[in-house]
C-alpha cells in the first residue's frame, strides 16, 4: 500500500512537473507578444548551425566557445540563427533579455562577446536585412525632419548648390510619397 502511495506520489510528480515545466516554457514563449509567436516557429525549423569558416578567427572562436554553448540552453540555436534581428541595438536588448532569463548562467563578459559575434554575423549573412532595416531607420529621420524641424531643414537647403537642394528635395519628396496617404 504504502509502495503504491509513493509511485502515486512519483508518477504524479512526474506529471506535474512535466505540466508546469511544459506550461513555464509555454508562457515564456508567448511573453514577447503573439504574433511574434509565427516568427519564432519559423526561425526554429531553419538551419542549426552558421558556416563560420570564412570569418575571423576570433570571431570564430566566439561562435565554437560561447555562443554554441551558452545560447542552446534553453531552446535550438536556429532560433537565434535564424531570427530577424539584425542591428546592433536589437541585439544588445535581446541578450540582455536572455541575459535575465531565470537559470541563464551567461556572464556580462560572454554576453557582450556574443552580442559582438551576432553584430559581426548580421553585418555579413543578414547584410539585406540590416540595410533594410538601417533605410527604414533613415527614412524616419528624414521624414521626421521635413516636419518637426522644416524650417531647419528649408535654411539648409537654401545654403545647398541646386542640384544638391534638388536631389534632398527629391528625396523628401520620394519619403513622403511612399509613407503619406
Ligand atoms: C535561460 C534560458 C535561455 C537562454 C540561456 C537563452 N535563451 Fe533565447 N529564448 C529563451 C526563451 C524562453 C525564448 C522565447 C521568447 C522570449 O521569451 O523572448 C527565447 C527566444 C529567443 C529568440 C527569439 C525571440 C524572438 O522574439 O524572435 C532569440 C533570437 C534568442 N532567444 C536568442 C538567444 C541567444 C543569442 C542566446 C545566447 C546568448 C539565448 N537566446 C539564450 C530562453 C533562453
Amino acid at each position: 500500500m504504502s509502495m503504491n502511495i509513493r509511485n502515486f506520489s512519483a508518477v504524479s510528480f512526474l506529471v506535474l512537473f512535466v505540466f508546469v515545466g511544459a506550461g513555464t516554457l509555454h508562457a515564456q514563449y508567448k511573453e514577447p507578444d503573439k504574433a511574434n509567436m509565427v516568427d519564432i516557429k519559423k526561425a526554429e525549423q531553419g538551419p542549426r548551425t552558421i558556416d563560420v569558416s570564412h570569418y575571423p578567427k576570433k570571431i570564430q572562436a566566439i561562435y565554437n566557445d560561447y555562443f554554441t554553448q551558452e545560447c542552446i540552453q534553453c531552446h535550438p540555436l536556429s532560433l537565434p540563427i535564424n531570427s530577424e534581428y539584425a542591428l546592433p541595438a536589437e541585439w544588445e536588448g535581446y541578450i540582455k533579455r536572455m541575459m535575465y532569463k531565470s537559470g541563464s548562467n551567461i556572464s556580462t563578459g560572454d554576453a557582450k562577446r556574443i552580442t559582438e559575434f551576432l553584430i559581426y554575423d548580421s553585418s555579413v549573412r543578414k547584410k539585406a536585412i540590416m540595410d533594410e532595416k538601417l533605410r527604414k531607420i533613415a527614412d524616419f529621420l528624414i521624414y521626421d525632419s521635413s516636419v518637426r524641424k522644416k524650417a531647419l531643414l528649408n535654411d539648409k537647403l537654401s545654403k545647398e548648390a541646386p542640384e544638391v537642394r534638388m536631389e534632398q528635395e527629391a528625396k523628401i519628396k520620394e519619403v513622403h510619397d511612399k509613407y503619406d496617404h
